[in-house]
């Protein structure tokens, strides 16, 4: 029986392939796919979803691994096991807002798709925020007066260099993980091995 794997679609997805690619396995399948969902090829199912729901059917044992941003992992704590980091998907948690950003007196006002990550990060260095959720470009909510700053991931840098923004914080630097169900992982040991093995990337790599 082969397994099945989520896949993060987008940005994630295209590195994805071409680290497999790289490992040798035949991608033609999964870059042919147009708007299908789920693909088979001679190794695995492939199930492509948005990263939060991959971790999620990753949870309930419908995919056997998944592919998935630490992004995800920090700011959802899936219940899953966190196998191994991957090369790709490199990027950093930061804070960032504009240069000469208006210093507000009362508490900073932050917007994020990341309420969690952030409200551990400032309550570990002892400081309140507000905190205004946003699903995607945060970088408009500074320039608009939605908040002081945000805490987003940043990865070239293009998107804050094209709006006027910069980094003020580095918070963390993040990868793609390989995740595992916790079942799979007993059940399914010897499917899954070789699969496993040929993700796992030498220490100095990551
Ligand atoms: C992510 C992130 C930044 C951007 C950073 O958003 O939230 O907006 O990428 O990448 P860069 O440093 O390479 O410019 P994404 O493209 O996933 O879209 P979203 O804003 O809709 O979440």
């Amino acid at each position: 029986m082969k397994p099945t794997i989520a896949l993060t679609k987008g940005r994630l997805e295209k590195q994805f392939l071409a680290f497999l690619q790289s490992k040798g396995y035949d991608i033609a399948p999964l870059t042919d796919k147009g708007r299908k969902l789920q693909i088979e090829t001679d190794d695995f199912f492939a199930v492509f979803a948005k990263g939060v729901d991959v971790a999620t059917y990753v949870e309930h044992g419908i995919a056997d691994l998944g592919i998935v941003g630490e992004d995800i992992l920090l700011e959802f704590e899936p219940d899953v096991y966190d196998l191994l980091p991957l090369p790709f998907g490199k990027c950093r948690l930061a804070i960032a807002g504009e240069a000469e950003g208006p210093r507000s007196f009362g508490k900073q006002r932050i917007a994020t798709k990341f309420p969690n990550i952030t409200t551990k990060y400032f309550r570990e260095r002892g400081k309140s925020v507000d905190i205004v959720k946003l699903e995607g470009s945060v970088e408009l909510a500074p320039l608009l007066g939605l908040a002081d700053n945000i805490v987003d991931i940043v990865e070239t840098g293009n998107t804050l260099k094209e709006n006027g923004l910069v980094v003020k914080e580095e918070m963390m630097s993040i990868s793609a993980r390989c995740i595992a169900n916790r079942n799979s992982l007993k059940l399914k040991k010897s499917v899954l091995a070789p699969l496993i093995d040929s993700f796992r990337i030498e220490e100095a790599a990551i």
